[in-house]
């Protein structure tokens, strides 16, 4: 039809967005069904019941049969509607190995995003199609959601912890990006745009005005804080060895064993004490006060691309080249 544009869905821009469309579908149609039954039955009975026809009331005390029938079948239903979620949130929070990744960091009232060949974006995502994007999202302040429409994803981004959900965009084009969790008075002015390309004109947008790789200024931010007089990865260190850290098992002071990831990494820079690794003194100072979240991703970053190496071996700290932008240094 000709000027015809009322959509009622949102459009698909990954597989993923088709499955959760066919569980809402299922969702709606049970409703429904159910729904009719229920006013069929109504209506039927207040004809047939009518007070006009004078029958008398007759007292039924109960059928088995009837009863186990309206409880088992919905449980059913629930079950399903259960499973099927649970199936699809599964997929959504578990990203695949060897996705790539994006950093988030949302404030009140922006999306900054960070990509780890170095480019950087406020409000705005490029990507390429036909790739495993996992998204690594940290809040600077209140919690916000990050929402996009067209790939069915919705993550909330919180302070102080790492959260991370990722997507294989299938179609090329620009969707709506929203804050989905009211986060003060311009919450509905948190939007953006994700810019799903094709490969080579992503190749292109990322060659283009390229400053160095996250783990780089990582590097340079480690030296200039001083980290690698401590964290050297010789026996005689004041503080662990940090290469090979990431997603490794951690032995802490108090008995406790955890798995380093981003959100224990980052809690470690940002108040050292909450969990001292066994064999250390609590010595090292807090960083709270020198470093932005974007100073955090980039450390975190480097320190990731340390249990990267194949051989093991500590990343030679070199230094890093004039050009890498000062990604961490407190700005407001
Ligand atoms: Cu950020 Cu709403």
């Amino acid at each position: 039809m000709p000027g015809w544009n009322f959509p009622l869905f949102p459009e698909r821009a990954t597989d993923y967005a088709g499955r959760v469309d066919a569980l809402y579908f299922f969702l709606v149609a049970v409703c429904s069904i159910m729904a009719f039954g229920i006013a069929l039955v109504i209506v039927v009975f207040a004809v047939k019941y009518r007070k006009s026809k004078g029958r008398p009331a007759t007292q039924i005390e109960g059928s088995l049969v009837l009863e186990l029938a309206w409880s088992i079948t919905p449980l059913f239903f629930f079950l399903a509607f259960f499973l099927w979620g649970a199936n699809l949130f599964y997929d959504a929070h578990r990203p695949p190995r060897n996705a790539e990744e994006i950093y988030v960091v949302a404030k009140q009232w922006m999306w900054k995003l960070q990509h780890l060949d170095g480019q950087r974006e406020i409000n705005e995502l490029h990507i390429p199609v036909g790739r495993d994007i996992v998204l690594n999202m940290v809040s600077q302040d209140v919690i916000h959601s990050f929402f996009v429409p067209a790939f069915r994803i919705k993550a909330d981004v919180l302070p102080g912890r790492y959260t991370h959900v990722w997507f294989h965009a299938s179609k090329p084009g620009n969707y709506h990006l929203f804050c989905a969790e009211y986060c003060g008075t311009m919450h509905s002015g948190m939007i953006g745009q994700v810019v799903v390309m094709a490969p080579s004109e992503y190749q292109e947008w990322m060659s283009g005005g390229v400053t160095g790789s996250l783990a780089r200024s990582g590097e340079k931010l480690f030296m200039d804080l001083g980290c690698g007089t401590c964290h050297r990865g010789d026996p005689q260190a004041r503080g662990p060895n940090l290469s090979g850290l990431f997603g490794r098992p951690v032995n802490l002071a108090d008995g406790r064993t955890i798995v380093a990831d981003e959100s224990y990494i980052r809690e470690s820079i940002l108040s050292p004490p909450a969990k001292v690794v066994a064999g250390f003194q609590p010595i090292m100072p807090n960083f709270q006060s020198q470093l932005s979240e974007e100073g955090v991703i980039a450390l975190v970053a480097y320190i990731k691309s340390m249990g990267q190496n194949p051989t093991g071996e500590p990343v030679p700290n070199q230094a890093a080249p004039a050009q890498a932008p000062p990604v961490g240094k407190k700005v407001q």
